[in-house]
Order: structure tokens, then C-alpha cells, then sequence
């Protein structure tokens, strides 16, 4: 078989800005040892996050010259709520300037003190969202989903038997929706299959209750299905994609992931008095509905975003880049989560640093080390992400240490990828001199943007 190549060419470049090792150490003891608060212009390949820093091709470009300004009923939202009926067969499309607006939205007319929300596994910021409404947030994960080790084709699947006895013994009365993520993020961009996603559906009709989804990354786990499950191979990813919403009553979208744009969202609904509860929250906090909070261009490039996501020449590329990233990884001897995801690298932690307990932050020591060596800017998914403390200040730590490797949709070449296999190479080559880290100062919620730390 042939090299599986860029499905594009390079219209518009922009410069990355080399420093030294030297330059590099300073600058992470200002930034308190947290890439966040490292300046872009001082890292060489951002692999922070996939989310917003897509490049968009020229049709998204000329799409917003061409996008409607109007404040209300502009052609730009009923060509981004066209494409998104067509897409989702839901009925009320509300657009959103991101994710989490979405989830706020929603999560303040669903949640609430004494309800729980099950989903394969929370984002944080939707774990963020559901907890200030006074609700609880529950994983219910496959077994295998926690296994770095192991290979399986749908880890981001839920375990359904869990989800029945949850059911049970919460009371269906207290579970205002199920959730399912796809691919699930923070299980390293695992896909969920078709057949979950229909169990889910079914357990979700024997109690009557609604499923939502959060398709962020719906497009490579519809191409992730065709790749891997039985019965799909011959199907398009559109018409995956339509089967997966078809089992949906509602869906959250941030776009900055497979909407191939730099910002934008929406909450799609199909139940008409929780729309126009949605709707009316969308005014106060976001915009009126025909523009969310967003640029009326930005829904515009939307449209045309979720339309070139679904090539199936671009999500073959796309899924093929990351999985080459992962192979070369696992040949220099490098322990990964297994398979690779669809949008990301997960580097494992707890077996590339055993000797640095949960408590000492592993994931956040390998981060400092890479960005270190090679200027590569990558993020912890791990205790300092989701760490809890329990009554007497313990440390009760998530079931992985990860550090996430996200890779911008349509931006970085295979030989940027190469380099960065050559320097987390070299890094695990010297892993022992890697050492534990404190955090100095934290935030009550998503502690790990400002989370201040220091090495031990
Ligand atoms: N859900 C999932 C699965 C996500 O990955 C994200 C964002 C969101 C919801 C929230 O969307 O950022 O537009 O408000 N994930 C980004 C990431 C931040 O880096 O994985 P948002």
C-alpha cells in the first residue's frame, strides 16, 4: 500500500519560532511549570489541544467574506442550521460560541441537586458544568477503557450493565438524560461503536429517558466505525454519522474539533419546550438564537466545516497520522494508551515514569520534560487534571496518568510529527531523571489552567 498523504496543499503558511533548551528552562519556571501559561510564540509544535486550531480551507475562508451580518434571521444561520438538520435530524439547532455554553445552557435546565448524569466518560468542562448545577457527573466506562495496555477496537464504549444499575438505584426520576461522548476524550479519543451506542438507546427507551450526545469528535468516530465495525465498510461516514444522531433526542457540539473551525458550537434538540427554555437562557447569556454569541461568518464557516469533515479522504489521512505518530512511539519503545486514538496521542504516564507516584503528578513532569527538550507543548490528563482530595486532604487519584498529545486538524506535516517523535524518544531515554512535582496554588474548578506548580 502507498503512503496514506496530506488530501491538501498548502495555500496560506505561517512561521513557528525556535528557542534553545536554555531559553526553554527559564521560561517554564515563569510559566510555574503549566503550559498554559506558556506564550505560543514560545512553542515550536502545540499539541496542547485539536480544539480551535484547525486550519480551514479556502471554502471556509471565502465563506466568511461571504457570511450575513445580520443580528437576526442572517442567511449565514440558516445555511449552518441547514447543513446540521440534514446532518443530525434533530430539530432545534441553537447555535453556541463553543462547547461548554452548550453545556451550561443545557446542564442549568437539566441539573440540579440530587440528579446524576451518566456518560462513558465526562470532559472536564462538561464534568465542570454539571457539578456547579449541583448535579452529579458519573464515568460509567467500559472495563477495558481504563487499560492502557489493552488493544480493543471500541474502548470508548459504556458499560451498559452499569448504566442499568445505575438506573436502578438512582431512580430513573433522577437522571434528567444519558450521555455518550464520541470519541471519548478523556479515554484517549477512544471510539464508541455502533452497537453501544443502540444498547444505550435501548436501556435509555426501557426507562424513557432521553440520550444526549457530545460529538465534538463525531466524524472520526463515524470513520473509525466504517474502519472497524461489522456491517459498516460499505456505508459513508455521512450516512454512519446520520445512523449514530438518529438514536439521539439531543447533541452538543463544540465545533473547534470536527467543525474544522477556529471557534463555535451548538446544541441541537429535539424536544420543543426544553429548546425553548434553551433559547431563552441563549438570549441572556449568548445572543439571539440565530447567532449564539458567535460572528454570523463563523456559522458560515461552520456549515462548510462539517461538510469537508465527512471526506472520507481527509478523516482516512486523519486517523492514519495519528496512528503512524502512536506506531513510531511504541517502536522506539514508548508506553502509549493502545490503539491510538482519533485526534491524539496519549502517553502513559504511570509506566513511562513508575518511579513518581499519582500524588507527585507524573503526567505534569513528562509535559515539563518535552516541552523542555523540544519546545513541544503537550497537556496532563491525569491527577492534576482530575485529581480529587478526599475529607482528610488524601489524594484520590483518576483511574490513568496520561499526557495528551492533540494533533491541530490540517496544520502540522509528517515531518513535524517525526520530530516529535525524536524528542519524546529522547525524553523517555532519560525518563529516571524525571522527577515529582507539588502544586504551589489551585483553583476550586478545572484547577489544572492555573494550577501553579514546582518539582519536589
Ligand atoms: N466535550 C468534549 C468531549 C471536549 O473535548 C470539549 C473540549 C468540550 C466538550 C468543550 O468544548 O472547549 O468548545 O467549550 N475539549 C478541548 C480539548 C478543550 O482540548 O480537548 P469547548
Amino acid at each position: 500500500m502507498r503512503t496514506i498523504i496530506e488530501p491538501f496543499k498548502i495555500k496560506s503558511v505561517e512561521p513557528i519560532r525556535f528557542t534553545t533548551p536554555e531559553r526553554r528552562k527559564q521560561l517554564l519556571s515563569e510559566a510555574y511549570y503549566n503550559p498554559f501559561f506558556l506564550h505560543a510564540d514560545d512553542v515550536l509544535i502545540d499539541l496542547l489541544t485539536d480544539s480551535g486550531t484547525t486550519a480551514m480551507s479556502a471554502l471556509q475562508w471565502s465563506g466568511i467574506m461571504n457570511g450575513d451580518e445580520a443580528y437576526a434571521g442572517s442567511r449565514s444561520f440558516f445555511r449552518f442550521e441547514a447543513v446540521i438538520r440534514d446532518l443530525t435530524g434533530l430539530k432545534h439547532i441553537i447555535p453556541t460560541h463553543q462547547g461548554r455554553a452548550a453545556e451550561k445552557i443545557i446542564f442549568s435546565l437539566v441539573g440540579g441537586k440530587g440528579k446524576v448524569i451518566p456518560n462513558n466518560t465526562h470532559f472536564d468542562t462538561t464534568r465542570a458544568n454539571i457539578e456547579v448545577s449541583g448535579a452529579v457527573a458519573l464515568d460509567l466506562l467500559n472495563e477495558l477503557g481504563n487499560k492502557p495496555e489493552v488493544r480493543a477496537p471500541f474502548k470508548g464504549n459504556m458499560d451498559v450493565d452499569a448504566l442499568v444499575s445505575t438506573i436502578e438505584q438512582t431512580g430513573r426520576e433522577n437522571i434528567p438524560v444519558v450521555m455518550l461522548t464520541l470519541t471519548n476524550n478523556s479515554g484517549g479519543g477512544q471510539p464508541v461503536s455502533m452497537q453501544n451506542i443502540r444498547e444505550v438507546r435501548d436501556v435509555c427507551n426501557r426507562y424513557n429517558l432521553p440520550l444526549f450526545l457530545d460529538v465534538c469528535r463525531f466524524a472520526e468516530n463515524a470513520m473509525f466505525i466504517k474502519q472497524r465495525e461489522q456491517g459498516y465498510e460499505n456505508k459513508t461516514v455521512k450516512e454512519i454519522a446520520q445512523e449514530i444522531f438518529s438514536y439521539a433526542d439531543g447533541a452538543l457540539m463544540s465545533a473547534k474539533k470536527d467543525g474544522l473551525v477556529n471557534t463555535g458550537g451548538f446544541l441541537a434538540l429535539n424536544n420543543d419546550e426544553l429548546a425553548e427554555k434553551a433559547r431563552t437562557v441563549l438570549i441572556v447569556t449568548e445572543g439571539f438564537p440565530t447567532y449564539g454569541g458567535l460572528a454570523r461568518r463563523d456559522l458560515e464557516a461552520m456549515a462548510q466545516g462539517l461538510e469537508e469533515v465527512l471526506d472520507e479522504d481527509y478523516l482516512t489521512y486523519r486517523l492514519r497520522s495519528v496512528e503512524y505518530f502512536g506506531e513510531k512511539l511504541l517502536e522506539a519503545g514508548v508506553p502509549i494508551l493502545e490503539p491510538p486514538g482519533g485526534h491524539a496521542i496519549y502517553l502513559d504516564a504511570k509506566r513511562f515514569a513508575p518511579h513518581i507516584p499519582p500524588e507527585h503528578f507524573p503526567g505534569q513532569s513528562i509535559v515539563c520534560a518535552i516541552y523542555q527538550e523540544g519546545g513541544i507543548r503537550t497537556v496532563e490528563i491525569g491527577s492534576l487534571m482530575f485529581g480529587k482530595r478526599d475529607a482528610e486532604g488524601n489524594h484520590i487519584a483518576p483511574p490513568m496518568e496520561l499526557v495528551r498529545m492533540a494533533i491541530p486538524r490540517r496544520v502540522y506535516t509528517q515531518s513535524h510529527i517525526d520530530y516529535c517523535i525524536e524528542v519524546i524518544a529522547n525524553v523517555y531515554k532519560q525518563r529516571k531523571s524525571l522527577r515529582g512535582m507539588k502544586i504551589d496554588y489551585e483553583a476550586e474548578y478545572l484547577r489544572h489552567f492555573t494550577a501553579r506548580l514546582s518539582f519536589l
